[in-house]
């Protein structure tokens, strides 16, 4: 049963978690299972989301919702699936007020690993609620698979031993989590989920406990944060990336957090070399689940509500930032006033950099990801005299180069989460640059700080 509140936009959902935990499956798995059961039911593929409309919710959720006690009143749910490998700067860079919930995805034979605590640590500075998908069940050994069924009824099929296993293993993570200072419990024993972590039971595998996970996340959305939900005409949209899409010339993908967004809308977003005033000539998301043999990959949008992951195809966005804010220039905008908020960000990182000093040169792949950078290299004493943002060309290890002359042991470039290319990599080659290359902040700074230690001996 629902009965969609109009004045409540769709939560966004992050799925964070170690490498390898199964964020990724949990997503496919959910979407399969709809897909092979005839009814893709409006699931739909989006720019780097995924989204469930309340009809598909309803009925994922039904094995642990028999009686429809429960009423759906959000539009849908926007899931935001993440790498494990990239550190919380990536994220932070993606718009601190991107998620409303995260679902983090702990494998249950490895309890709490790195990237887990990194994630804990992100979501607590941003007093984010979550909720732990204790996933790979289906591990324990002797498990008996019943597909698709809620946790609950599937655990009281299991052997004694399986059982004692699994209530092993959740000790030892609960464990884990009051080791970090956290209570931890399984979720339908919580009695106070403001200050103990729930955790679900799952297998992306077999899809075990995936009910009870959407069920938990749905609740606790709409349990908790109608007042955040709800429409605001404030516009909110937040650019994850830029591509080049053939046919389309260079785009960017986006997620709409809050507002709508039209074709034809004059946008105004921060630029490499200057705020980006342009308009909007199309806004694209990918062709429906069970269409995607369909040739033509994108569908064309005349307006969307948040929230929302698409495209925007426009002229002059070569130059825009991952990270920045889009913001929409109405007739009764100022768009002056606009451009400076646009350029806010960039503009006071750039007076951070001496551009006239001795110094490294850097480049990121994102906004969020150059300011933790910038920030990181500051404590550490390592002094910058450029930045830049976007793959590494020959011009980055041009401008490299000119230290040299000055001080060579900062003739370099760090680059963090950045692709090289090969023009680029030859010509450092011939004058002696060297490049750091990372997608993890610690690793590059620990490459840069070992690279010093040699240089001075
Ligand atoms: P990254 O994106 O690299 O951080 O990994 P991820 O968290 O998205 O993990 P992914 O979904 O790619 O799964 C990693 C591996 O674990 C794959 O081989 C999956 O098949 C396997 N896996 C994921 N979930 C489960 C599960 O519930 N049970 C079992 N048996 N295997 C799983
Ligand atoms: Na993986
Ligand atoms: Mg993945």
């Amino acid at each position: 049963e629902y009965d969609i509140d109009k004045n409540l936009r769709s939560p966004i959902c992050v799925v964070l978690g170690h490498v390898d935990t199964g964020k990724t499956l949990i997503l496919d798995k959910i979407r399969k299972t709809r897909v092979q059961e005839g009814e893709a039911g409006g699931i739909t593929q989006q720019i780097g989301a995924t989204y469930f409309p309340i009809k598909s919710l309803q009925k994922l959720t039904n094995k642990v919702n028999k009686k429809h006690r429960y009423k759906h009143k959000l539009p849908g749910l926007l899931v935001i699936d993440t790498p494990g490998h990239e550190t919380f700067t990536n994220l932070r860079s993606r718009g601190s007020n991107l998620c409303d919930v995260a679902i983090l995805v702990v494998d249950i034979m490895h309890g709490i690993e790195p990237q887990t605590r990194e994630s804990i640590d992100l979501l607590k500075k941003r007093k984010t609620p979550f909720v732990v998908a204790l996933n790979k069940i289906d591990r324990l050994y002797d498990w008996n698979v019943t597909e698709n069924m809620g946790f609950r009824d599937t655990f009281k099929n299991q052997k004694k031993h399986v059982q004692m296993e699994f209530q092993n293993r959740l000790n030892e993570t609960i464990l884990h989590f009051n080791q970090l200072g956290m209570n931890a419990e399984l979720y339908f024993k919580n009695k106070s989920i403001k200050d103990t972590v729930s955790l679900v039971p799952t297998s992306a595998v077999t899809g075990e406990g995936i009910p009870d996970l959407l069920m938990y996340v749905v609740q606790l959305t709409q349990k908790y944060m109608i007042k955040k939900l709800t429409y605001l005409s404030t516009f909110q949209c937040t650019i994850l990336e830029v591509k080049v899409i053939e046919g389309h010339g260079t785009t960017v993908d986006v997620i709409l957090v809050n507002g709508k967004i039209h074709e034809g809308d004059r946008i105004i977003t921060c630029g490499l070399n200057g705020p980006i005033d342009t308009t909007i000539r199309a806004l694209l998301t990918p062709q429906p689940l069970k269409e995607l043999r369909v040739k033509s990959e994108f569908i064309r949008h005349p307006v969307l509500h948040a929230a929302v992951g698409f495209k925007i195809s426009a002229v002059g966005l070569e130059n825009s930032i991952p990270g920045s804010e889009v913001f929409i220039c109405g007739q009764r905008d100022d768009p002056e006033e606009l451009k400076e908020r646009a350029m806010k960000d960039l503009n006071s990182i750039l007076n951070d950099v001496d551009t006239s000093g001795k110094g490294v040169y850097v480049q990121s792949s994102t906004l969020g990801s150059l300011e933790a950078l910038l920030e990181f290299l500051k404590q550490m004493k390592i002094p910058v005299f450029g930045i830049n943002i976007g793959p590494v060309h020959k011009k980055d290890v041009e401008k490299a180069s000119v230290m040299l002359e000055l001080k060579p042991e900062f003739g370099v470039v760090l680059a963090f989460d950045v692709t090289v290319t090969g023009e680029a990599r030859e010509y450092a080659k011939e004058k002696g640059v060297q490049i750091f290359e990372a997608k993890i902040i610690y690793h590059l700074f620990d490459r840069f700080t070992e690279y010093m230690k040699e240089v001075k001996e």
